[in-house]
């Protein structure tokens, strides 16, 4: 990168500890620094790829998902958002930054993603107010006490380096007192945005104080800050270093509007570079609106060009994909996966099952709840409600298993005689019991986790429903000859 001698030393380092001297670095980004961006900059030459800020207390409660398909490590939410998705090929070089205002929180969150990540970054510059208000960002910077508790925490207590990204403080004093704290605790290094916390972009950045702030400490000082105004070639990135005297730079917005600036050959059409992106979009099933979100950025400045219009008409990724020809790409990519998919549920599917002392039997499958699958107004477990009445059979009982350590569930149902059960763990006792319901489900064949087959189902039992009712006016029904308790569950 910046400097050949040293980034050949850094590249041999890339395996082991992530070090701070001499790099090229994505800055931290919301929205933008998401997988496809990341994968695109070190593809052009960045050394080292912050994501976006991702909030504590959101990350908390995600759980990790291993993707065998996507060849991604998700963290994901009960509802299946993906809070942070991240893939092998970015293993040593992606930094996660996060939002926190809480020393054990922090800590948390290192613990949670520390063996999918090459590093870990507090944010203490964001400005935002819903940042400052909950104590994050900026906001820490005039707490000194809790900057050094939660830099101390994470450094002791998680296995990957640690870093935070600053602002400048009203007064130069403060602002080297600041960062001399933070160099105290250990962190690998310190990435400093060369602003104050009221200025903006069109603020000129303070080379002068980063260098100021280099020269006071030995860890090494990230700059930041010089887009547009400094930093418009991939050249002017070594100048920016020069000039701010620190060991690496760190690059947002000239990166979100074309990341190929990292490449020492000179920046690509941006066409190229949306082409480019598109193929991680595609590759790694990249949220449509996040997506769209990124081409629009690399779209900045071109709104009369059709392309631009025709982007901002897109209504699914396919359709990001027709804008650049792309379809071809995408369809060959969606078949390959709905193959690996099927060979995967085959696979993973495979239903063990054992006999219990009271001879009922306990099927297992691994399988997880995963809300696409469902239609928004239904879930496995009202489904399995739905079918135990339909088919005259008592409610379906629930039980739980906990792992008191981790904090984990996994919930086995019980339905006519047998019992189902999920082999997958679950931070929530309800998405346990959604798992054992799909199990349930499943041996019973009534739904398989397709979307369409689940709607073709849902209209078939509908149908059975109607014929029933038609035939319950005509003749006497099944149940009315059962035994089933007046004001029982059934009817
Ligand atoms: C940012 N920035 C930012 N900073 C941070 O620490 N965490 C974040 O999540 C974000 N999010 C973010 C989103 C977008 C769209 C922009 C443009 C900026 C600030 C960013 O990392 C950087 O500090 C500033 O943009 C200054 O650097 P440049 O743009 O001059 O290179």
């Amino acid at each position: 990168m910046v400097d050949e001698g040293v980034s050949a030393e850094s590249k041999d380092n890339m395996t082991s500890r992530l070090t701070y001297v001499g790099k090229l670095i994505l800055a931290p980004m919301v929205r933008v620094g998401t997988l496809p961006m990341r994968l695109l900059a070190l593809d052009y030459g960045a050394d080292i790829v912050y994501c976006e800020e991702l909030i504590d207390h959101k990350l908390l409660r995600s759980t990790r998902v291993e993707n065998e398909v996507l060849g991604t490590v998700d963290f994901v939410l009960d509802d299946g958002t993906i809070v942070f998705r991240t893939c092998e090929k970015e293993k040593d070089t992606v930094v996660l930054q996060m939002g926190t205002s809480d020393p054990q929180r922090a800590l948390e969150v290192a613990k949670l993603v520390e063996n999918d990540v090459a590093g870990i970054d507090v944010n203490m510059g964001c400005p935002k107010d819903y940042s400052c208000k909950g104590g994050m960002g900026a906001a820490l910077l005039t707490q000194p006490e809790k900057v050094k508790q939660i830099l101390t925490t994470l450094v002791q207590g998680c296995c990957k380096p640690v870093t935070c990204k600053m602002r400048l403080l009203p007064k130069m004093e403060d602002t080297i007192d600041l960062v001399k704290i933070m160099e105290s605790t250990g962190v690998s290094a310190i990435g400093v945005h060369g602003r104050k916390k009221e200025e903006r972009p069109r603020h000129d950045v303070n080379c002068d104080a980063i260098k100021l702030i280099s020269k006071s400490v030995s860890v090494p000082v990230i700059a930041n800050g010089g887009s547009s105004q400094i930093i418009k070639t991939f050249e002017d990135i070594e100048e920016f270093r020069n000039l701010s005297g620190a060991s690496s730079v760190m690059v947002a917005r000239e990166a979100q509007w074309n990341p190929s600036i990292f490449r020492r050959e000179g920046k690509l059409p941006i066409n190229n570079v949306i082409k480019d992106y598109l193929k991680y979009a595609v590759d790694y099933d990249n949220q449509f609106s996040n997506s769209k979100y990124c081409l629009q950025q690399l779209m900045v400045g071109r709104s009369l060009e059709p392309e631009a219009k025709a982007l901002l008409k897109a209504k699914t990724l396919r359709e990001l994909c027709e804008v650049w020809s792309m379809e071809v790409y995408f369809d060959s990519v969606i078949a390959a996966r709905q193959k690996a998919e099927d060979l995967r549920k085959q696979r993973v599917e495979a239903v063990k099952k054992r006999k219990l002392d009271d001879g009922s039997t306990l099927y297992t499958i691994e399988i997880r709840y995963n809300k696409k699958n469902f239609s928004p107004m239904t879930t496995p477990k009202l489904i399995l409600g739905e079918w135990c009445r339909d088919n005259l059979l008592d409610p379906p009982v629930y039980s739980m298993e906990e792992h008191t350590v981790h904090r984990l569930y996994q919930a086995t149902v019980n339905v006519d005689k047998d019992y189902f059960s999920s082999s997958c763990w679950e931070k929530s006792k309800r998405a346990a019991e959604h798992n054992a319901a799909i199990v349930c489900l499943r041996i019973k064949s009534v739904y398989d986790g397709l979307l369409e087959h689940e709607h073709s189902k849902k209209n078939a039992r509908e149908e059975k429903r109607m014929t029933e009712k038609t035939n319950k006016q005509t003749t006497k029904t099944r149940w009315e000859h059962t035994e089933c308790k007046p004001g029982g569950p059934f009817r």
